[in-house]
């Protein structure tokens, strides 16, 4: 049984950059496949399969191409759209499988436009993946080749072109609102939901934006069907998942794993444990703008609502961890100032409420913080949550912060006691 789709053709010397390997290795199957189903059965089935938005909502993604309206009165132009602005602090998995393996990502996004009747496709993709982007351009050119993108795709009458866009570089190009004012050459800032970009998207029109690692799901559940696909998960959520930690573990990286994987298993027998006389405190479960989790949350499964229960999010299932001699303010403020710096500053709360934290972060920091700096942090994270902002990126900001000041609030009082960074002192103690 094939137990990893999506890095199939990504391990050892078994990379397929090019469509020759890929095609041998099985590749186009499940475009092949899609083009004798009707697009209604591929929505059904990738509902029914449950893969769930692998860029950090986990939104049903069968059920998100099912709104695209359809009939005589919907529409004639459609856009399919890959989020590939992969800038989530702590997050690298989408670049692995767009370099290493780009024809999956152009299968998928293939047969979800023919699925939701788009002729057209854009990859938006981070600024600094520049071998990413160029073998995703050369790509494009072997699928052409084929007959495997154009026009009349191998003789079923269905037209896609797809285009490579390379961003400017903005955090906030991955909101997906965001990201399509972008593509139209508009100032990156997101638009008001509803409407949503299902209904109206680029230019108006029709548009799905999904992320690289879900797209790179799609041809294997539509060629092995729904079954297969579920079966693949260990716990609640289905199929497999590009798994990654970064901190001080022995062997930071990114691995496929089944969904529901605990992350201690995770953690201990991928990431080789933590690094020799150091403790895990605690780690946020999908990148930087995920909450906290203590040491005592280790033995949950990945999963989208196990984590969410827990209080935080899967997010992008890349973790951070976090250990006993790193500053948990440091972090704190490290992921705070990137998203003050990041902010679109579209409006009031992100804009001003972000650099007023950092200011604060700073100060505590530096041995110069107030007592009532924590209340003021806490009320802070109030404005900027979530309901109070235009977008996610102020409340993402908040996640992390809301989440340290419970866990790790010792910390804080003994910064603001002791005026200094105990763990600066504990550094320059083991230097002397
Ligand atoms: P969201 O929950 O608002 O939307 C997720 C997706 O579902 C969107 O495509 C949206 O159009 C669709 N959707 C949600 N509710 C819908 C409804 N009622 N009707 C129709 N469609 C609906 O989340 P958002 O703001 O798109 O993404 C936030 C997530 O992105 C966070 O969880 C964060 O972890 C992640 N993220 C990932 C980054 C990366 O580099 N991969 C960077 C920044 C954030």
């Amino acid at each position: 049984m094939l137990t990893n789709p999506l890095t199939k053709n990504v391990i050892d010397q078994n990379i397929a950059t090019d469509i020759e390997r890929y095609l041998g290795n099985g590749g186009y199957q499940g475009w092949r496949k899609a083009l004798t189903m009707r697009p209604e059965e591929i929505i059904n089935q990738v509902k029914e399969g449950g893969l769930r938005g692998r860029g950090g909502a986990g939104f049903n993604t069968g059920l998100k191409w099912s709104f695209v309206p359809r009939g005589e009165n919907a529409p004639r132009q459609k856009f399919i759209v890959c989020n590939a602005d992969e800038m989530e602090p702590g997050t690298f998995k989408d670049r692995l499988l767009m370099e290493r393996d780009p024809h999956l990502l152009l299968e998928g996004m293939a047969i979800a436009a023919y699925a939701i009747g788009a002729s057209i496709g854009y990859i938006f993709i981070r600024g600094e993946y520049h071998l990413a982007a160029e073998r995703l351009e050369n790509a494009v050119e072997e699928a052409k080749a084929q007959g495997l993108l154009g026009s009349n795709i191998l003789d079923s009458k269905f037209t896609l072109e797809i285009f490579i866009h390379r961003s400017a570089g903005n955090y906030i190009c991955g909101e997906e609102t965001a990201l399509l004012n972008a593509l139209e050459g508009r100032r990156a800032i997101p638009r008001a939901k509803p409407p949503f970009p299902q209904v109206s998207g680029l230019w108006g029109k029709p548009t799905v934006v999904n992320n690289v690692e879900t797209f790179c799901n799609v041809p294997h559940l539509v060629e092995l069907g729904v079954d297969w696909y579920r079966e693949l998960g260990r716990g609640q959520d289905a199929g497999s998942k590009l798994f990654g930690v970064s901190g001080k573990v022995k062997k930071p990286g990114t691995w496929e794993l089944p969904m529901g994987t605990p992350i201690r298993e995770i953690i201990e027998t991928y990431a080789g444990g933590m690094q020799d006389g150091l403790e895990l405190t605690g780690f946020l479960p999908g990148g930087g703008s995920t909450d906290f989790l203590g040491p005592e949350h280790l033995d949950l499964p990945m999963d989208y609502d196990v984590i969410g229960k827990a209080g935080s999010r899967m997010g992008t299932g890349t973790i951070i961890v976090l250990d006993n001699e790193t500053c948990p303010i440091g972090l704190v403020l490290n992921l705070s100032q990137f998203f003050a710096r990041e902010s679109c500053g579209w409006c009031t709360p992100c804009r001003d409420g972000l650099p007023w934290i950092v200011k604060i972060l700073q100060r505590i920091e530096e041995g110069a913080g107030l007592p009532e700096d924590l209340d003021l942090l806490r009320e802070q994270c109030q404005h900027i949550g979530p309901g109070k902002t235009f977008c996610a990126l102020a409340p993402g900001a908040a996640e992390p912060l809301q989440s340290a000041l419970k866990l790790y609030e010792q910390d804080f009082i003994e910064h603001i006691e002791k005026r200094c960074c105990p763990y600066a002192e504990l550094q320059s103690g083991k230097q002397s």
